[in-house]
């Protein structure tokens, strides 16, 4: 038994984050954590694996698709799924020890096992109650269930068991066009599954640019994926190898009855409390589920602070970090701060999709005046060069003040893209000052420019 300053409950981003800051501002910090490695979901069963495979997929599709166009004559790779996920696991081990090392490094002490919170001041893990001044609750998400889909994660998996199946199946079929169901299903068809998403909108991925999601569900059809949309999944009817998905459109109530070999269930997370014993502890909820904090993260129980996906807000790792690192600072007695006005959003399908700031739509919505700079990666050198042309950059300025309220990147590394813009709006800068700004050439980014030189006087490429 201990007593520390800090005990933090969970060891995602948000959590292992907010206990490496803890340590550096000079609090004894303790990390609760249930499963074997640390990193919490983004480690282990998210964020990177899903990158590995994207990345080992997006290979083999250049391979297919423009090798031979560049003069790269050969035998087309063949998926050798075996290794592929040896890959995936290495580089899961690479990152989550990589966090254990960072822990012992900062001196910050893992209490293995699964935490509940007694009282506020003590976490209970298994028969060990260990006190703390303060307590961090990081204890994350878990995908959201849906009526009539029953899980089992071999057949109809979420993107858990999607990303450890056992083979590459033919037919997939993905339950909503979000993030994870577009980037799972592009994985999965670059790897030679026929995938067909429904989704309940009559738009892909909800709450983003209007024009972005347009060009973003045109170039997913071409590269393959089918989609059904305005249609709501009833259930799904599995065997041990097989599942039948039924919907009904939405338009005309018509029911249809799908073929898969997996299902996956993408239509979206809910934050994870369970075990922690906050409503005998009478810590406010939001019907949602969600932990209610205050604009210090702090719980309507003195002494108990809530971080990530398990709080409001976009369900991101480092929206996570973010306020990890801000309530750190605010329980050492600092001013931690998170700017919710610019968290960057990114799809890492080929081509990326990114975003910042407003939309059209909530800009409309507010009644705010503003102005539209464009600008197509088929005027960007760079893009062409590497078949990657296809999209586009849009930023979105104050009418008047010319002040960046927003950006929209669908194309090459637009998830690298949008951080400029992130920089520029967290300065309070306008169009201009980005548009003034010498951009290496040849670059993507000389696009970002372009489109703030759209903002103004217009462009030079197009
Ligand atoms: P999501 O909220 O992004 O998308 C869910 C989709 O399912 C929506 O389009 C919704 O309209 C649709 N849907 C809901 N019910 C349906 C039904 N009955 N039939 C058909 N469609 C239905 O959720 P997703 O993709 O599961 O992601 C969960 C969370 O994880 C999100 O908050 C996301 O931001 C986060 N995430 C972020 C990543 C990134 O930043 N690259 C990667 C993976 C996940």
């Amino acid at each position: 038994m201990a007593n520390y300053d800090v005990i933090i409950i969970g060891s995602g981003p948000g959590g292992y984050v907010c206990a490496i800051r803890c340590a550096q501002l000079g609090l004894k910090v303790a990390c609760v954590e249930g499963r074997e490695t640390l990193g919490g979901t983004c480690l282990n069963v998210g964020c990177i694996p899903s990158k590995a495979l994207l990345h080992a997929s997006h290979m083999l599709h250049e391979a297919e698709h423009n090798f031979a166009a560049m003069g790269l004559k050969g035998k087309t790779p063949s998926v050798d799924w075996k290794q592929m996920m040896a890959y995936k696991e290495d580089t899961i081990g690479q990152n989550t020890k990589g966090i254990e090392f960072l822990f012992k490094k900062n001196k910050i002490d893992w209490i293995k096992g699964w935490a509940a919170v007694p009282a506020a001041g003590q976490v209970k893990v298994g028969d060990e109650v260990h006190t703390a001044k303060n307590i961090i609750i990081a204890s994350g998400s878990e995908p959201a269930s849906l009526p009539g889909v029953e899980v089992d994660e071999k057949v109809v998996v979420t993107s858990t068991g999607a990303l450890e199946l056992g083979k590459v199946p033919k037919k997939m079929v993905v339950i909503g066009a979000g993030v994870i169901g577009l980037e799972l299903g592009s994985v999965y068809s670059r790897l030679g599954s026929e995938v067909t998403v429904i989704e309940y909108l009559d738009a892909i991925t909800p709450g983003m640019d209007g024009e972005i999601q347009k060009t973003f569900q045109r170039i997913l059809k071409k590269q393959g994926l089918t989609f059904v949309m305005g249609a709501a999944v009833q259930k799904t009817d599995a065997t041990k190898t097989k599942a039948k998905v039924t919907y009904k459109l939405r338009k005309d109530d018509s029911e249809h009855v799908l073929d898969a070999d997996v299902v996956l269930l993408a239509t979206g997370r809910k934050p994870y409390t369970d075990g922690l014993g906050l409503d005998a502890l009478g810590i406010e909820m939001s019907p949602r589920g969600q932990i209610n904090v205050g604009a210090d993260w702090q719980t309507n129980v003195k002494g108990i602070y809530a971080i990530g996906d398990c709080i409001d807000g976009p369900m991101l790792a480092h929206k996570a970090e973010d306020e990890g690192m801000a309530v750190a600072e605010q329980v050492a007695g600092k001013h931690g701060h998170v700017n919710y006005g610019v968290i960057p959003g990114v799809i890492y399908t080929h081509p990326e999709v990114a975003n910042v700031g407003e939309t059209e739509q909530s800009l409309k919505d507010q009644g705010r005046a503003y102005k539209v700079g464009k600008f197509s990666f088929m005027g960007n050198g760079r893009a062409k060069a590497n078949f990657a042309a296809d999209g586009f950059v849009k930023i979105l300025a104050d009418k008047d003040t010319d002040r960046i309220l927003g950006a929209h990147i669908i194309g090459p590394a637009a998830g690298d893209l949008i951080h400029e813009i992130c920089v520029a709006m967290e300065f309070g800068a306008s169009a201009e000052d980005l548009a003034l700004t010498c951009h290496a050439h040849p670059t993507y980014s000389e696009a970002v420019r372009e489109a703030a030189l759209a903002c103004g006087d217009g462009p030079i490429h197009s």
